[in-house]
């Protein structure tokens, strides 16, 4: 009954789009709802360009709320595509899985594809060698989302989702709610909700890959990156965390002043860049409060644009695409070749329903589940 009232409120403002809208091209102020393709089993993929006044578009397909496309001015005014996406949404289940889709249930490694809760064995799938990676084999990037817009001079998106018990296995029903807003300052809003009716894990991101250059322009060692983020989790071979929480200082993992991303990555002197390929951790910031913070900078020299990154989140995941391999083609054509993006997954850390020294993602009934991360781009 509350659920009902609360989508009843929600409906005032949020205008719901449903199937019969997409063949016909509809404009909330502020956002365009187009047709994106169609799947493999035939359902049909809607995309929603979100754009503000300075002229920044955001497009999101209800296929994993995935973020498709995303333009931002370089120091000289000129717009450019600085995300990782593919046209066809069927690529997706392929070689451009996870590209800017939203995560979950639980974004990045549970060991084994296991945990407990009060004594209860919960068994994933495993999809990445002996662990379950992002959620399993059909994550909620693979999901088709309920879209809602709101227009206005600050579009935003609310997409929701129920997930079983059991989906993935998983316990509990799990009502899950993402709103995508662009503001006026050209950042994008990404809160994320969620509701459950047993004890269950969760760690919701977002897998946007960027690359401040323009999107297939390039390699993203040239970025100079900043984190308020002193430590970070070392990872064994199948890149869950030992359980350590090591100091940056000294290690090519120390980002807490700026400096080009490709300076260390290569240094297999060090066992932990060895394991991850380059960089593939997770890091831990210094304020470990749940207040949205500054946690991380993005300066890229030759187009001038700065990304900066806000979470009430405590840690990353920073992932610099060492599994990219020219195998994904993006949407103007250009194959997405080794360490062509960066991620910077704001999340609690991996593995943690295994580890009881990390912070808690259980999620009880009666809680709501609250995240927000911010990613705001500039020029310098
Ligand atoms: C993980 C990588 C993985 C990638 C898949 C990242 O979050 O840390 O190891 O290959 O996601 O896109």
């Amino acid at each position: 009954m509350k659920r009902i009232i609360v989508l009843i409120a929600a409906m005032a403002v949020f205008a719901c789009s449903g199937k019969s809208n997409q063949s016909t091209n509809m404009t909330d102020k502020g956002i365009t709802v187009k047709h994106y393709g169609t799947l493999a089993n035939g359902d049909s993929v809607t995309s929603y360009t979100l754009k503000n006044a300075k002229g920044m578009e955001v497009e999101i397909i209800d296929l994993g709320g995935t973020i498709v496309r995303w333009t931002a001015p370089d120091k000289n005014g000129k717009f450019d595509d600085i995300t990782l996406g593919v046209s066809d949404p069927k690529v997706y289940f392929g070689p451009a899985r996870y590209l800017g889709a939203l995560i979950g249930r639980f974004g990045n490694r549970i060991a084994k594809g296991k945990f407990s809760i009060d004594g209860t064995e919960y068994t994933l799938a495993k999809n990445n060698g002996p662990n379950s990676l992002h959620g399993g084999r059909s994550g909620f990037n693979a999901k088709i989302w309920n879209v809602e817009t709101k227009g206005g001079s600050e579009p935003s998106l609310k997409l929701s989702l129920l997930s079983k018990d059991g989906d993935e296995g998983y316990p509990g029903n799990l009502n899950v709610e993402v709103i995508y807003t662009l503001s006026k300052d050209n950042s994008l809003k990404i809160d994320y909700k969620a509701t459950t009716d047993k004890k269950t894990v969760i760690n919701l991101t977002n897998h946007a890959y960027f690359n401040l250059k323009g999107e297939g322009n390039g390699d993203i060692l040239d970025h100079e990156l900043q984190m308020a983020a002193g430590k970070f989790l070392p990872v064994d071979a199948g890149l869950i965390p030992t359980g350590e929480l090591k100091d940056v200082k000294g290690t090519p993992f120390d980002f807490l002043t700026s400096h080009k991303i490709g300076d260390k990555i290569n240094e297999t002197s060090d066992n932990q860049i060895k394991l991850g390929g380059g960089y593939d951790h997770c890091w831990v910031f210094d304020d470990a409060s749940d207040k949205l913070k500054a946690v991380a900078k993005v300066y890229e020299p030759a187009s001038g644009r700065t990304m900066e990154v806000f979470t009430t989140e405590p840690a990353v995941q920073f992932y610099t695409g060492n599994f990219l391999d020219g195998k994904a083609v993006g949407k103007t054509g250009k194959k997405y070749e080794y360490r062509y993006g960066f991620c910077l997954e704001t999340q609690h850390f991996p593995d943690s329903p295994n580890q009881s020294a990390f912070p808690t993602t259980l999620l009880k009934p009666g809680e709501t589940y609250h995240t927000t991360t911010v990613y705001k781009f500039g020029v310098k």
